[in-house]
């Protein structure tokens, strides 16, 4: 995902613009480039890869100017290279654009037609070239601008800035967020308040379709009919002090090690530890009558749902569909009258599961959002929002926020089965003692990560490897795949254990190290069973468990790791560290970006 900021500022704008995309990096990008006014002209650096390559750029072609604008880019139109960097714009005007301008090809044909010359493949210079055709017959920035807003298909957050106007910038979204920054007599815009944090916290969030026209006296926001609106400003409570890594090797393992914390304090907002029952949040809809709910996320949060489902149909007794956004968007789902949605997100600005929602309430039914950012667009799209409590989560792959979505699943399904007379008070207080004890069998687990770390030595030597699981376990599974692939690029595969038999038991190879997740419970026998098919067939099996289940299990398992155990209920919560761990060691182990894997960005805010 694309990295915007931009200042109308009373000191240089470089250094600054500089910071702020460093509080981007998370995202995931190929290349960068800020743009300047200076004396009144534009002037412009870019460079292909890291941001310190952008920093030895401008150490040798210093860039004044106190209004500009900056980016980080993650190419999808055009190569990740220099020419391709973003700012694009001509001698007019200067464009930085995260998202992705869907006729962007009839546009460039038209103009291309009336003799203009474009330079790069990228989408965003047909913006440049449609501002510029407008300021060239004469417009103000302000015309050009809703000119050029009203011919744009698709998703943007857009900065410009305009030879001549040297304290004025404009910033328009739809589709991909922006926030405008209060500062005293400076103004600023971002793609979110983290990376504004450092300027200001004063901060007033776009809504959806919005453009503003930023000067050092404030900011004049406009909606899609171009009719004055206001926006309100709001405290964040993000700090200007960095989010460092401490004395972590990576933000993801600072992250890895922050899951006892982060569950610890979703769960005291969810768990009232005097009565001992599930806390619901303000909700949208009654889940005592609530006829069906439908669960969709992307990626990781589309697991953590997975497990969700689970917890949903079995404690509560809802029925439950769940897929995954970008299928359930085009599917045509059929939802019950008075159904209710509940979506999985980080960021709250993934493009596809924000589709997927404004569908699910296009089709009547009340959307409660499980989201880490408060102020993101799912957010504030949904009819009601449960925040995990994971702080900013830097590493593109998902972790503590990850087990801090199934805590607050955890607990809305305890809410909801007590709400519709189906769960006990004696077994509520049961299962949220069980929720209350995983921090600390979390950080017991941490702390012993040694047996993690010579799996991981095993697991690096493997081309493909095969993830097993049964019941609430199966999306965790999953889950371990997803992270070996995304962090080490090694080929993974999440499966049913039941479903062996039917196919995928043809893999079973020395060479396909097969991990397990087989605590002991009413499961155990079975994904035991499952795991001694694939030894007997010379699979190389490595398993996690419990010190009950570890006995068996070592009778034809090549490692066994025992972690904490617990309550069958929880186990989800608990697996998903070691097999998160697990991929994060074979990738320090394989050397590759750990915190930004290739070709991957932290939130995907284009389909
Ligand atoms: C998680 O490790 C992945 N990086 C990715 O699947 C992520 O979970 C997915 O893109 C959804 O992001 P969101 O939670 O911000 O919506």
């Amino acid at each position: 995902m694309c990295g915007i900021v931009g200042v109308v500022g009373r000191v240089d704008a470089a250094p600054r613009l500089l910071e702020a995309l460093r509080r981007l990096e998370y995202r995931g990008y190929d290349s960068a480039g800020i743009a300047t006014l200076v004396n009144g002209h534009i002037e412009r650096r870019r460079a292909e890869g890291k941001l310190i390559n952008l920093e030895h750029v401008l150490d040798r072609h210093a860039l004044p100017g106190t209004t500009g604008i900056g980016h980080t880019r993650w190419a999808t139109h055009g190569a990740p290279t220099e020419r391709n960097a973003h700012p694009h714009g001509t001698t007019r005007v200067s464009v930085v654009h995260n998202g992705i301008i869907e006729n962007h090809a009839e546009l460039r044909a038209e103009l291309e037609a009336e003799g203009v010359v474009f330079e790069t493949e990228t989408d965003t210079e047909t913006v440049a070239r449609l501002l510029d055709h407008h300021l060239a017959a004469g417009a103000t920035p302000e015309g050009a601008t809703s000119a050029t807003l009203k011919r744009l298909n698709g998703a943007f957050g857009l900065a410009m800035i305009f030879a001549g106007h040297g304290r004025k910038m404009i910033a328009a979204r739809r589709g991909s967020p922006l926030a405008v920054g209060y500062g005293e007599e400076e103004m600023f815009v971002g793609s979110d308040a983290l990376a504004l944090a450092p300027l200001t916290r004063r901060i007033a969030y776009m809504e959806e379709g919005d453009w503003a026209v930023v000067t050092d006296s404030g900011a004049q926001f406009f909606d899609a009919e171009d009719r004055k609106v206001e926006r309100a400003v709001k405290l964040t409570a993000f700090s200007g002090a960095a989010v460092g890594k401490g004395n972590y090797r990576h933000f993801m393992e600072k992250e890895l090690h922050e899951h006892p914390v982060v569950l610890g304090d979703t769960l005291r907002q969810y768990i009232d530890p005097s009565s001992r029952a599930a806390v619901l949040p303000e909700l949208p809809f009654d889940p005592a009558v609530v006829p069906r709910l439908t669960l969709s996320a992307c990626g990781s949060a589309y697991l953590a749902a997975q497990v969700g489902r689970y917890w949903f149909e079995q404690i509560a007794r809802i029925p439950v569909d769940s897929d995954i956004a970008s299928e359930l968007r085009y599917r045509e789902p059929v939802v019950p009258k008075g159904g209710a949605a509940v979506m999985v997100s980080q960021s709250g600005e993934t493009a596809d599961t924000l589709a997927a929602l404004r569908l699910l309430k296009q089709l009547g039914q009340k959307v409660l959002s499980v989201v880490n950012v408060d102020e993101s667009s799912m957010a504030r799209e949904s009819d009601g929002k449960v925040l995990t409590v994971a702080g900013p989560e830097i590493g593109v792959a998902s972790t503590k926020a990850f087990t801090a979505q199934l805590a607050v699943l955890a607990c809305l399904a305890l809410g909801f089965g007590r709400a519709r007379g189906v769960l006990s008070a004696e077994d509520e207080a049961r299962l949220t003692a069980a929720l209350l004890e995983v921090p600390a069998h979390a950080a017991a687990l941490l702390e012993n990560g040694e047996d993690i770390q010579d799996l991981a030595r095993e697991v690096v030597q493997a081309r493909d490897v095969l993830f097993l699981g049964r019941g609430s376990l199966y999306p965790i599974a999953l889950e371990g795949a997803l992270k070996l692939k995304e962090l080490s690029y090694i080929h993974a595969e999440g499966y049913a254990a039941g479903e062996m038999k039917h196919g995928p038991i043809a893999l079973i190879d020395p060479a396909v190290p097969v991990i397990a997740l087989c605590p002991s419970g009413p499961l155990f026998e079975k994904t035991a069973s499952n795991l001694q098919e694939a030894a007997a067939r010379g699979g190389r099996i490595m398993v996690f468990t419990d010190a009950i289940g570890a006995p068996s299990l070592r009778r034809f398992a090549e490692r066994v790791v025992v972690l904490p155990t617990v309550d069958p209920f929880v186990a989800p919560i608990l697996h998903a560290i070691p097999v998160q761990l697990l991929a994060y060691h074979v990738a320090v182990l394989k050397g590759t970006d750990v915190d930004q894997p290739r070709n991957l960005a932290k939130a995907v805010t284009v389909e």
